[in-house]
């Protein structure tokens, strides 16, 4: 017997999910008091396998509690727990870029392989760390890709488009795209000078009359897209679409994309937003009912999960 638990803001993606499995899906009761404290109750008695629906965008604010509810599971029956976390959050500081900075990836990754058997999530931001098996040490992680399935759909709505990664660290994710959609790919490089000040240097693929897809993982301020696109657009680029993974969109990034030229934007459901263009059910109801994250998994299994789902990276512990 296996059960999706999940909280009551996540429901647009864990009720077909649920149903994807044929899991009966049980919501985390919430209550928050004056104070921010949170009481939290979970079905009295659980089965042993419990997959936690729990994707780690806002990241401070979630954290806690999902330390009690991995806590409270356990103490409940879950012996085999893993979190699926759509997206997870702090991937991106994986290296002290400074003298003193935390390496916050690393630690976080500690806290999950201390509280989850288990990690399954979609296009993390690796980059120098290679596998969700480094993230979470001496447990499973997962590493779905929902590139292939943007890319496919830039295929079917701009036939003949060039996939265009806005930074080197994009490489990855349009790369897969692009040979899933048989589509040509480029890719830009980036400079980073501030939270909202980014400036990106084109790939010296011709552009000029070409409907451009700009693809990445995650957009967050949006202006690194921001950036691409302008400079797409001056070298006379005939239209530019943005395709994201994670479509965290903060304060005023669909409007500076907009305002910069930007077509259309599509994500996948990993983050619930208006953009939504491709599920990513599929993916992760086909690693949960394959048995990724379960105790006794082989590492045949993982192999057959790699083939099936043709994640970006597949990481057997
Ligand atoms: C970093 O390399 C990521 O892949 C994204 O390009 C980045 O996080 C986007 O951030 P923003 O939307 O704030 O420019």
């Amino acid at each position: 017997m296996s059960l999706l638990l999940a909280f009551d803001d996540e429901l647009t993606l864990a009720r077909p999910l649920a149903a994807a499995l044929g899991w009966p899906l049980a919501v985390v009761e919430r209550h928050v008091f004056p104070d921010g404290e949170s009481r939290l109750r979970l079905p009295a008695a659980l089965p042993p396998r419990v997959a936690l629906l729990r994707g780690l965008q806002r990241p401070n604010e979630r954290l806690a509690e999902l330390m009690l509810v991995a806590g409270g599971a356990r103490e409940l029956g879950a012996t085999e727990l893993t979190l699926v976390a759509p997206y997870l959050g702090y991937m991106r500081q994986d290296i002290a870029f400074t003298p003193g900075e935390v390496v916050s990836q690393r630690h976080l990754g500690r806290a999950l392989a201390a509280w989850f058997d288990a990690v399954i999530t979609v296009d993390p931001h690796l980059h120098r760390v290679a596998s969700m098996a480094e993230v979470v040490p001496g447990r499973r992680g997962v590493a779905l890709g929902a590139a292939p399935l943007l890319g496919r759909l830039a295929a079917e709505r701009v036939p003949g488009a060039l996939l265009v990664g806005p930074d080197a660290e994009s490489e990855q994710w349009v790369t897969v795209a692009a040979e899933a959609a048989g589509l040509e790919h480029a890719v830009c490089l980036k400079q980073r000078h501030g939270d909202r000040d980014v400036a990106v240097a084109l790939p010296a693929a011709d552009v000029a009359g070409r409907a451009v897809v700009l693809l990445d993982d995650v957009a967050s301020t949006g202006r690194t897209l921001q950036a691409a696109t302008r400079g797409l657009l001056e070298r006379g680029a005939a239209s530019v679409d943005v395709a994201v993974t994670h479509a965290l969109f903060v304060g005023d990034a669909l409007a500076e994309l907009r305002t910069a030229g930007v077509r259309h934007v599509w994500s996948s459901d990993c983050i619930a937003h208006e953009s939504n263009a491709v599920s990513v059910v599929p993916l992760l109801a086909a690693a949960l009912r394959d048995g990724a994250g379960w105790a006794g998994w082989g590492q045949a299994g993982w192999g057959q999960v790699s083939q099936d789902l043709t994640p970006s990276r597949h990481d057997p512990l």
